[in-house]
This record gives structure tokens, C-alpha cells and sequence, in this order.
């Protein structure tokens, strides 16, 4: 598809009554002729076995609730920073650190490119002491810290390694994950500094130090949420995310990493829908074919290796901006689906994120609803309750189907580098996305408040703005640091970096002493763009 020109229609199942969202059939009627031949042993096993189709853990929830992880990050440090204890202290288990552009494409906020991005989507982090306010007063040996970084994920992992260390806490027991997963941003999201071999080299470099440094550290989260956020289908989504996984796997392999040293520390990151039963089918069929693949393409010997552990957020797409509040039944439902799917953490969008950044009140409220969940309804009382369901047998099978003629479709052009090379992943979404569109516009697809449903009048809305006076505050304190640093210790670091990054040797050690001498984000990722240079994508495809 030349730019400019409308897509072909995507997959029909978008908005179609008899189609999923996958564009597979769906009937009115599931009956006794759909599990005939069905050999629950091999189909499904016990739950915490082989294949994993009805969980990782054999106990699931009733063992231990999914932990509560929701996403938040703005502002400065110390503004982040009282949001984490609120939200600690409102029952959250676990921190999930959001970065604003800036830091995500390795710029020193004071950098002519950050202006007017700082602190926007995120917190702005330039340097360790931005980090030491971060986390200030809060439990690094207690609690796990998912940090949504992905070009510069290795700098930000230094970083809090290094912040825990100060306060006590060693490599060997910090616990958390990095995103990590720079595949998908050429795919969706941008946010990729270095060419795709440049990141699959520094992504394996960062599996081998995890492995001997940060041994409880989840070193990836391969990402399918912002792919299916670009319109991508379920079917779509687990297929370009698992294709990904095999493509780090390879590289990991090929770099000389023993399979099971590192897989156990891979994990994923999937949305969930308002579609209930084929996103709990999604959530099962990748956990299958994931298993298998590791067991029969890689050889994975241990259970955990084979193992697919995902994170999980509502479908901050479904969100809608016309009467806000609707979009509280809208994360209750799809945050329903995430746990009758077996997810092991998840992060619940706040009602008022279609019109700006959730308020303190709206994320409480997210973070109830999955308190609801947890405690006050039944679905934690047994593991994969649908196991066994005519409609989820059948749809597990079929999304699993339409997944693998994917993945193969993929694998066929070279795995997923080479197809993301041919725009293959996004163009396939861009032709969901735009099936999408269409059936909203011409009703096929119903959004309630949108299409159908709409009220005369929308109530007057304030979101939660942040002060674009923090840019300069954040300037200030980089030209604090830079005059007060060691700047021979820097450079000579920053010399020892780009030294390893011109070899094999694993960069993450000398990155590490760059950052302890106060070297900025900016700065270390600079030192590597002289080096690797930084990519450019193709012309539109
Ligand atoms: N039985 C036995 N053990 C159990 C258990 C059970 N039922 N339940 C949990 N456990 C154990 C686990 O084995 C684990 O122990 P270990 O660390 O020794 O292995 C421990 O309890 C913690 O359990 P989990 O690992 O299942 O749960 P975590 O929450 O710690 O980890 C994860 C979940 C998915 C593996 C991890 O990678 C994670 O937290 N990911 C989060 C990613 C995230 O938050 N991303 C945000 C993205 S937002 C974004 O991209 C931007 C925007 O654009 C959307």
C-alpha cells in the first residue's frame, strides 16, 4: 500500500455479528459436536503443566491474586513519586513507572528535541539522582517495579540497580521488569533509538547481565497491547507479539545464551478487550503455542521456560471521551476478561484517559475495580473456570489456527526483523484498523455514546494537567549536576562504553559505571548513536 492510498479491508470480523474479532466464525449455537475428538490431555493438561493452556501456576488466584500493577508516571520525579505512595498505600502490589517521550527516545530533557515533552506522558528521569527521588521511601526488597522503557531499558535498569544497591538492597533480590521489547516499536509506538541490530544485540547483552546480576529481573516484556492499540486483531496480536519472542530468542541463542538461562525471565504484555470470550481464548491459545514452540523449536527444558507470563491492560482504545463515566463498565468488564484469562499482573485504564491524565480519584477507581474483582466476586475460587466450555475449547482452537497461519506467514518472509523490513506486521494492522474505522462510521460496530446511545449534551470536564514550568525546573537541575560532577570520571566511562559498544563486549558494565559518575540519559545514549548510529524506517510502505 502506497501512502495515501486507503488500505484494502482487514480482516471482516470487525463489526460483523457472525465474525469475531479475528475475523473467525462464531456461532449462535456451541454444542457436544464441538469437543468431539477434543482430547482434554494434550488440548489442555493440568494447570501450571504443559502446554499452560489453563495457567502457569497449578493454583492461579487461588494461591496468590494477580498483582495489581497500574501504570502511572508524570511530571518530575518527586511528583511521580507521591502518586507510587498513594497508590501503594490505596492496595497496588506493584509499581509500573511510565516515562515521558524524552527519556524514551534517550534526550536530556534541557535537549532542544524534549521541549515541550517534558514530563508529559511521563516522568522525566535524566540522571541517577532523578531516580533516587523516584523511589525515594519506598520498599525496593519488597516491592516489583515494571519500568516502560524501551531503547534506553538498559539505562534505566542500571539505574535502579544502582539507586537499591545505595539503599541496601542487593542485584540478587530487586525484582520488576523492563519493557525491552524494541521490535514492536518499529512496528507500533516508535519509541527505537539504535537499528534493529544494534537493539537485538544490546537486548541480548541486557538478557546475559540480567541472568548473572538481576537474577529475579523479568529482562523483557514482549509487547502485543500496542499493536492491538494500532487496531490490530487478537488473532493479529498474540501472532506478531510471539513472532517477536522467537525473533529475541534466536538472537539470545545466537549470542550463545543456553535457552533455559534465560527464558524464565521473558515475559508479555497483551491488552484485553470489551470482547470477553475471545480475549480469554487469546489469552489461552498464546500460552499454548508459546509453550510448544519452546519445548519443540528451542529445546526449553524447564517448565518455567516454556511458560508464557503476561501483564495485561485494558483496551485504553475502547476508551471513549463522550459520556466518561461509561468507560468504568467498559474496564470492569475488560479487566474481567484479563483474569478469567490467567493474566499475572494488570494495570486498569482510568474512565477519564481518553481526555487526559488519570486524576488521582480515577485511578483510585481503576484500581478498586479490580479490588472488586479480586474480592467480591467468585472467579478467583477456581482456576481457568471456562476450561472445558463448547464456545472456549472451540475458539481457543480457532484463534490459535488463524495465530499460527500468521506466525508462518512471518516466518516465511525470515522471521519477524525481515517482515518488520517489509512492513508486513504494519500493514496488516493499518488494514484491521481502518476495518475498524469504517464499521464504526457506518454503525456496524456500535460504541455506546459514539454511534449509538449519544446524549444531547457532554457534561463539562477538568482532567489533571501538568505544569509546563517543569521543563525548566528539570533544566536547572541538569545544569546543577553537570557543574558539580566528576567530568573526568564521565568521560572516561562514557569512553569505556563506546570502547565495549565498538566490540562484544556486553556494554552494560561500563554503562553501568557511566551512570554511577552521573552521566545522563542523553548523554549514554548519544555515546551509542555515535557508535550504532540511530534508525531510520523506510519510506511509508
Ligand atoms: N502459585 C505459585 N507462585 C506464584 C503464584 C501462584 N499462584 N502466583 C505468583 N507466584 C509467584 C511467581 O512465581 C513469582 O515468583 P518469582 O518472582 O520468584 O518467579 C511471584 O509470585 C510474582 O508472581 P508473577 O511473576 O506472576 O507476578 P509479577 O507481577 O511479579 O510479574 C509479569 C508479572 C508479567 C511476569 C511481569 O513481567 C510484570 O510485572 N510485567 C508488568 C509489565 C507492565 O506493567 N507493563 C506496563 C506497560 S504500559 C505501556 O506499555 C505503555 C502504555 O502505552 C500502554
Amino acid at each position: 500500500m502506497t501512502a495515501g492510498e486507503a488500505p484494502t479491508a482487514g480482516p471482516p470480523g470487525a463489526g460483523d455479528q457472525n465474525l469475531t474479532e479475528s475475523g473467525l466464525p462464531f456461532k449462535t449455537l456451541y454444542g457436544p459436536e464441538t469437543l468431539e475428538g477434543f482430547d482434554p490431555e494434550t488440548r489442555l493438561g493440568e494447570p501450571g503443566q504443559y502446554p499452560f493452556t489453563r495457567g502457569v501456576y497449578p493454583s492461579m488466584y487461588t494461591g496468590r491474586p494477580w498483582t495489581m500493577r497500574q501504570y502511572a508516571g508524570f511530571g518530575t520525579a518527586k511528583e511521580s513519586n507521591q502518586r507510587y505512595k498513594q497508590l501503594v498505600a490505596n492496595g497496588t502490589g506493584g509499581l509500573s513507572v511510565a516515562f515521558d517521550l524524552p527519556t524514551q527516545m534517550g534526550h536530556d530533557s534541557d535537549a532542544a528535541i524534549a521541549h515541550g515533552e517534558v514530563g508529559k506522558v511521563g516522568v522525566a528521569i535524566d540522571s541517577i539522582e532523578d531516580m533516587r527521588l523516584l523511589f525515594d521511601g519506598l520498599p525496593l526488597d519488597e516491592v516489583s517495579t515494571s519500568m516502560t522503557i524501551n531503547a534506553p531499558a538498559a539505562l534505566l535498569l542500571l539505574m535502579y540497580q544502582l539507586v537499591a544497591e545505595e539503599n541496601g538492597v542487593p542485584g540478587d533480590k530487586i525484582t520488576g521488569t523492563i519493557q525491552n521489547d524494541v521490535l514492536k516499536e518499529y512496528i507500533a509506538r516508535g519509541t527505537y533509538i539504535y537499528p534493529p541490530a544494534q537493539s537485538l544485540r544490546l537486548i541480548t547483552d541486557i538478557f546475559a547481565y540480567c541472568k548473572s546480576e538481576v537474577p529475579r529481573w523479568n529482562s523483557i516484556s514482549i509487547s502485543g497491547y500496542h499493536m492491538a492499540e494500532a487496531g490490530a486483531t487478537p488473532a493479529q496480536e498474540i501472532a506478531f507479539t510471539l513472532a517477536d519472542g522467537i525473533e529475541y530468542v534466536r538472537a539470545a541463542v545466537k549470542a550463545g545464551l543456553d535457552v533455559d538461562d534465560f527464558a524464565k525471565r521473558l515475559s508479555f504484555f497483551f491488552v484485553s478487550r470489551t470482547t470477553i470470550l475471545e480475549e480469554v481464548a487469546k489469552f489461552r491459545a498464546a500460552r499454548r503455542i508459546w509453550a510448544q514452540v519452546m519445548r519443540d523449536e528451542f529445546g526449553a527444558q524447564d517448565p518455567k521456560s516454556q511458560m508464557l507470563r503476561f501483564h495485561t491492560q485494558t483496551a485504553g482504545v475502547q476508551l471513549t471521551a463522550q459520556q466518561p463515566e461509561v468507560n468504568l463498565v467498559r474496564v470492569a468488564i475488560q479487566g474481567l476478561a484479563a483474569v478469567l484469562g490467567g493474566t499475572q499482573s494488570l494495570h486498569t485504564n482510568s474512565f477519564d484517559e481518553a481526555l487526559a491524565l488519570p486524576s488521582e480519584k480515577s485511578a483510585r477507581l481503576a484500581l478498586r475495580t479490580q479490588q472488586v474483582i479480586a474480592y467480591e466476586t467468585d472467579v478467583t475460587k477456581t482456576v481457568d473456570p471456562f476450561a472445558g466450555s463448547y464456545v472456549m475449547e472451540a475458539l481457543t482452537d480457532d484463534v490459535e489456527a488463524e495465530a499460527r497461519k500468521l506466525m508462518d506467514q512471518v516466518e516465511e518472509m525470515g522471521g519477524a526483523v525481515a517482515a518488520i523490513e517489509r512492513g508486513f506486521q504494519k500493514n496488516e494492522i493499518e488494514k484491521a484498523a481502518y476495518q475498524i474505522a469504517r464499521d464504526i462510521d457506518t454503525g456496524e460496530r456500535i460504541v455506546v455514546g459514539v454511534n449509538r446511545f449519544t446524549s444531547e449534551k457532554e457534561e463539562p470536564f477538568e482532567g489533571l494537567r501538568v505544569d509546563p514550568a517543569i521543563e525548566e525546573q528539570q533544566a536547572e537541575r541538569l545544569a546543577k549536576l553537570r557543574a558539580e560532577r566528576d567530568q573526568g570520571e564521565v568521560d572516561r566511562q562514557l569512553a569505556a562504553l563506546v570502547e565495549a559498544a565498538r566490540g562484544d563486549d556486553n556494554v552494560l558494565y561500563p554503562m553501568k559505571e557511566a551512570l554511577r559518575a552521573k552521566a545522563t540519559v542523553g548523554e549514554v545514549c548519544n555515546a551509542l548513536r555515535d557508535v550504532w548510529g540511530a534508525y531510520v524506517p523506510p519510506d511509508a510502505f
